[in-house]
């Protein structure tokens, strides 16, 4: 990839790489050698560079630590079988980034700056990218407040930073989850759509309790009626009833705009299945799983890809999924995207860009 911005590079003196286990990879708990960083003052991004992984210094009046002015994105970087490195639709969580941002009164990133930055930082990383089946480096773009003022108002400074994990399965099996009738992830005219901190931090009490119930995740219902199922944990999600696949608009400001739940739905109509975007409700949702008629159902997301759905919990009833052939939409769609993101695939729809 033609690089155009000369950024400044401050290598690491001795690398992390070989006392890191790639054969025992827990998600998100190592993080690679260097990082992208670029500050905002003065209403221009400014001083672009790599520079080592390190502790940042925070004063305690920082903006983020009261208020929650923060941002991120997640992406994954594959090898293939000769030695590239790709990247699967770095351009869209680029745009959704500038959604997140434009919502929490935050700056947007210039195209050239998130694109050179991440594209830069993975070449000096490269060596981080596991060669595993299933394994990859997750890319984790955010943007947080740097103002230190304790008033209530959008900062006028932030920090974009680009870290780079590598990452083996986020589920090693199916997941059990359990409806959400009490809790609320989103309500219409809040902050649901944005990939924003709070809305992480918000789900972790409901997710602990249904934890605490012997669950996986939560089925998040909407804020006003909790009869419409909107979202799995941090995954959008999808059903496959009679033969065609719900799943829930992404319109209404309360849903993440997935950026895998938009490939599936792609591949979807490439393939002519049936599909509807409508939100499916919870007595829907029961009485297909008491009828037989729910065929599959499970999560999508960068981080898991799919998730399959083996036990859904309603209104407190325990309900077991059917067992999924080979050539279940969800096992054939995941073939698929793992076949177009390590380029055994042909790439179609220009998801993939390469290092
Ligand atoms: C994803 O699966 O895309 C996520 O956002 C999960 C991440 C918060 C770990």
């Amino acid at each position: 990839m033609k690089t155009q911005l000369a950024l400044p590079i401050t290598k690491v003196q001795n690398s992390r790489l070989a006392e890191t286990d790639f054969s025992n990879l827990v998600f998100g708990r190592t993080i690679s050698d260097h990082m992208f960083v670029a500050d905002y003052k003065d209403g221009a991004w400014s001083d672009m560079r790599i520079e080592p992984y390190a502790p940042l210094s925070l004063n305690p009046a920082n903006a983020t630590l009261h208020y929650g002015q923060s941002i991120f994105e997640g992406m994954k970087a594959y090898r293939n079988e000769d030695g590239k490195i790709l990247v699967f639709r770095p351009d869209a969580n680029w745009k959704r980034l500038n959604e997140s941002a434009d919502r929490m009164c935050m700056p947007e990133i210039p195209e050239e700056i998130f694109m050179e930055g991440l594209t830069q930082l993975i070449d000096l990383e490269r060596a981080w990218v596991p060669t595993a089946k299933g394994a990859s480096l997750y890319l984790r773009p955010f943007m947080f407040a740097t103002d230190d003022y304790i008033g209530v108002k959008p900062s006028d400074t932030y920090k974009f930073i680009i870290l780079t994990c590598p990452v083996g399965n986020y589920y090693s099996k199916p997941v059990s989850v359990k409806v959400e009738t009490t809790f609320t992830r989103a309500t219409e005219g809040g902050v649901g759509a944005a990939k924003t901190a709070g809305n992480y931090a918000a789900s972790l009490y409901p997710a602990r309790q249904a934890q605490k119930a012997g669950y996986d995740q939560l089925l998040w219902t909407d804020g006003k009626s909790h009869s419409k199922i909107e979202e799995s944990g941090t995954m959008n999600v999808m059903f496959k009833i009679s033969d065609k696949l719900i799943t829930a608009p992404v319109n209404t400001g309360t849903i993440l705009k997935g950026i895998t739940r938009a490939s599936v739905i792609q591949l979807a109509k490439d393939w002519n299945e049936p599909l509807e975007e409508k939100f499916l409700t919870v007595a829907e949702l029961e009485a297909a799983l008491i009828d037989g008629t729910l065929e599959e159902a499970f999560g999508t997301g960068t981080a898991a890809t799919i998730a399959h759905i083996e036990r859904i919990n309603v209104n407190g009833k325990d309900y077991i999924l059917p067992k999924k052939s080979e050539d279940a939409f969800s096992n054939r769609v995941l073939a698929e995207l793992d076949g177009i993101k390590y380029g055994q695939l042909v790439d179609e729809h220009n998801w993939i860009i390469t290092i």
